[in-house]
């Protein structure tokens, strides 16, 4: 491993090592990523984001316009959810968003985290470094959160914040958020919807479901602008009910001018709220509408076409999520990865999956059935 050098490298030399990296690394376009949540950012977010990465968003006096393009990137993804006047701020992804959540949550007094094995393993990490009271629900009999067994658990545990997913990591369902809201609310309890992948979806093909602040239980939810929202990585949303309910997150700072900063982080750039913004607003609701059925539609038909060759389809999912039900998921993945498909591992279900993001076109869908199909044979 090379260490730092006595006399610095020239531009030239450097990028044309960087060069061979990136001829070496998967890359979305020509199939190989297949798994992953990731997806070329739209290039006016690429742009937005050269643009500002250089200033300190959590500098609230100095860059306070920033600030308020943040609160208006936070307030068109409150919209999305079901409400008017929320709250939060942009993320590094989900996984600080749940963080925050549900440290909110335990500073307003709920300790214990209602969750499914179906949740995504940062809710999971969250409630370990919070020392949070972990209960497990289990699932219906559709891999959603089981609402019987959620009022049985709150019955016996008291009240508590419930994270329900829209959108499961590895099967692309929502958990039936209306009932799991109303059961919260009769036992005492407040909900966080995780909707890292499906916040940018669901309520584009749903609109008739109450899947976020409609339901008055719902205090938080997170959703990603770096997944389906077209906007550079690092960009993850937390969106609050109300400044109250975000008030733990602003801390004092004993030297920032404004004397507070906010958030989990010190210094954020402003390039993740900045790109957010530019790319929401460019994108616009039917921008996002018309993306979620596309990928929806294309979803639907790799999973006809998966069936019509005898491959088993885990559950028919609500957002583009699809896993194949192939058993020794280790072993498949490998293969696959061998011919160039870079799948994951669906989780609750022996088998691997695939997340139809803007970058997937049905040819490489149609190439990991053809493949599946030889290895199931
Ligand atoms: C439902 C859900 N929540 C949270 C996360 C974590 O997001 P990030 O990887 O941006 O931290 C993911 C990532 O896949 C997810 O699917």
């Amino acid at each position: 491993m090379a260490g730092i050098p006595r006399r610095g490298e020239d531009w030239l030399s450097i990028l044309r090592r960087l060069h061979g990296v990136l001829k070496r690394v998967p890359d979305h376009y020509t199939g190989g990523i297949l798994g992953s949540m990731t997806t070329p950012p739209h290039p006016l977010g690429s742009l937005v984001f050269q643009l500002f990465h250089l200033y300190n968003i959590n500098d609230l006096e100095l860059f306070a316009e920033l600030r308020g393009l943040e609160e208006e990137a936070v307030s068109m993804m409150g919209e999305i959810m079901g409400c008017e006047g929320c709250t939060g701020m942009v993320t590094s992804g989900g996984s600080e968003a749940n963080l925050a959540a549900l440290y909110l949550a335990r500073e307003h007094g709920y300790d214990t985290v209602y969750v499914a094995p179906t949740a995504h393993d940062s809710v999971f990490k969250a409630a370990r470094l919070l020392r949070m009271k972990l209960v497990e629900v289990g699932l219906d009999g559709e891999y959603r959160m089981s609402a019987r067994i959620l009022e049985e658990k709150m019955e016996a545990n008291g009240p508590g914040i419930v994270v329900v997913t829209l959108g499961t990591t590895g099967l692309g369902l929502l958990d039936p958020v209306e009932k799991i809201a109303s059961i919260a609310s009769s036992q005492g309890g407040v909900v966080h919807v995780d909707a890292a992948l499906g916040g940018f979806v669901a309520p584009f093909l749903y609109p008739e479901r109450r899947l976020g602040f409609q339901n008055p239980a719902v205090v938080s939810v997170t959703m990603d602008p770096h997944k389906l929202g077209l906007a550079p990585i690092p960009a993850g949303g937390l969106v609050v009910r109300s400044e109250e309910w975000f008030s733990p997150l602003v801390f004092k700072s004993s030297y920032m001018p404004a004397g507070i900063q906010i958030g989990l982080l010190g210094t954020r750039t402003a390039a993740s709220a900045v790109a957010t913004w530019a790319v929401m607003r460019h994108v616009g609701m039917e921008g996002y509408r018309r993306q979620a059925r596309r990928l929806m539609g294309l979803a639907r038909r790799f999973i006809r076409l998966a069936e019509s060759r005898g491959l088993k389809v885990a559950a028919e999912p609500e957002v583009p999520v699809v896993c194949l039900e192939t058993g020794d998921a280790d072993e498949v993945l490998k293969r696959l990865a061998s011919r160039g498909l870079l799948l994951y591992r669906c989780g609750v279900v022996e088998g691997v999956r695939v997340v139809v993001m803007p970058h997937v076109t049905y040819g490489h869908l149609k190439r990991v059935v053809e493949v599946l199909t030889r290895l199931q044979g």
